[in-house]
């Protein structure tokens, strides 16, 4: 039997996203299937590590014990020693318990997991993982870098514009003069790292803009400001398997009201009950509301933006899953690529069973690929001699 641990919580503002797309969407399936070992490694706050089959149990982080555990338990360590191996201390004279890992399932939202930074660890420890690889995962997190190789590749966005933290520090009233001549009114101002809309604005104006700037260069380093998509329908998809052959599931169209657009509350917290879903699926979990799927849009225009998310995944090199998010001017039938989530909450697995796959199978695909990639990693040619060091 093989062990996948999987790794959720960490340092990020969607910390308490994590633990529950990692406790319902990957764990429980996972377990289901009869197939595999389960650990699961909690990352707290403060960034320790800790596992134990107890944090298999929702009940424990929505009781609030998740506290008094951690103040009784001992953080786990990870050994590298061609593989991964979890390492606990049992408390009792300095024994051990191991825990050698075939599969990681990053569960991880936002910074520190979603980011490249587990994978890079990961990567480093030639553990097979699920999911985008470090410069996928790095670039997606970038919204100026995932924006630019769109370009690059040729897929619309909407016109955008880029500065450092220090530039608009330097001087902001050049900054805003040169926004003002390149882009039109309403503009968007944001973080170029930050999710769930946290430091965004909407600004129709030079004093909002300055606001904005200002906001924008609080949360991060990086800052990105771009023209609002007019008539907007905004889809996203869910897509599956290797840059060279992703598998789409279905274009989603999220119900919420346009006043509701930046509002952590709506995504997360409200569970639909702001949103109108006409005839449309609704989801479960309420992570992201009423949605319609497939999207209602004209044949041509789902064909298309289908495509964009496609080449958008394929610009990247994702792999195992992600999910494109684009914003439609349904006047102009103009498809824009917005971002890209390379773990979307709860996996979207409410989306892969509409387009088919149960959560059991979505799981098992993504360990498959996994696995497939690590094997396929594994064949390239890393190393060649020289006769460099001879010498000396
Ligand atoms: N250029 C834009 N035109 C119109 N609406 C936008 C634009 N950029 C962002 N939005 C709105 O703001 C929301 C949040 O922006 P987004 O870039 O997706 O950030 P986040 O990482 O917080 O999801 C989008 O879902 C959309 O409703
Ligand atoms: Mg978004």
């Amino acid at each position: 039997m093989k062990t996948i641990a999987v790794i959720f919580g960490g340092r990020s503002t969607e910390h308490d996203v994590s633990i529950v797309t990692a406790i319902a969407s990957i764990i429980k399936p996972l377990e289901l299937t009869k197939e595999y070992r389960v650990e699961p490694i909690y990352i707290a706050r403060d960034g320790a590590w800790y596992w134990d089959p107890k944090l298999k149990d929702i009940k424990l982080f929505t009781s609030g014990d998740i506290d008094d555990f951690i103040r009784r338990s001992h953080p786990v360590s990870v050994q590298f020693d061609g593989g991964m191996t979890l390492v606990k201390s049992s408390g009792i004279a300095g024994r051990k318990q191991l825990k050698q890992i075939d599969v990681v399932f990053p569960a991880m939202h936002g910074t520190y997991g979603e980011d490249g930074s587990l994978m890079g660890l990961l990567e480093m420890a030639g553990v097979p993982y699920v999911g985008c690889g470090v410069a996928a995962s790095a670039i997606a997190m970038d919204k100026v870098l995932a924006k630019q190789l769109a370009v690059g590749c040729g897929i619309a966005t909407s016109k955008f514009l880029a500065f450092s933290k220090a530039e608009l520090e330097r001087d902001s009233a050049k900054i805003v003069k040169q926004i003002k001549s390149d882009l039109a009114f309403p503009l968007f101002v944001k973080p170029a790292h930050l999710g769930s809309s946290i430091g965004i604005s909407r600004v129709v104006n030079e004093a909002e803009l300055r606001n904005g700037l200002e906001v924008a260069a609080h949360y991060d380093n990086s800052v990105i400001v771009e023209e609002a998509v007019q008539n907007l329908i905004e889809v996203t998809l869910p897509i599956m398997g290797f840059a060279d052959d992703p598998k789409p599931a279905l274009l989603e169209q999220p119900m919420t009201k346009p006043e509701d657009f930046f509002d952590f509350e709506t995504k997360y917290m409200q569970g639909g009950k702001k949103g109108k879903g006409k005839g449309g699926q609704k989801n479960g979990g309420g992570a992201q509301g009423y949605s319609q799927i497939p999207a209602d849009l004209p044949p041509a225009l789902y064909a298309k933006a289908e495509a964009t998310g496609l080449a958008v995944y394929k610009a990247l090199g994702c792999s195992g899953t992600a999910r494109v998010d684009m914003l439609i001017d349904s006047k102009s039938g103009e498809v824009y690529f917005n971002e890209v989530n390379p773990l979307p909450g709860g996996l979207y697995a409410h989306n892969w069973k509409a387009a088919g796959i149960s959560s059991v199978d979505l799981v098992q695909k993504l360990i498959g690929l996994a696995e497939d990639r690590a094997r396929h990693t594994q064949q390239l040619t890393t190393s060649f001699s020289t006769n460099y060091l001879k010498q000396f």
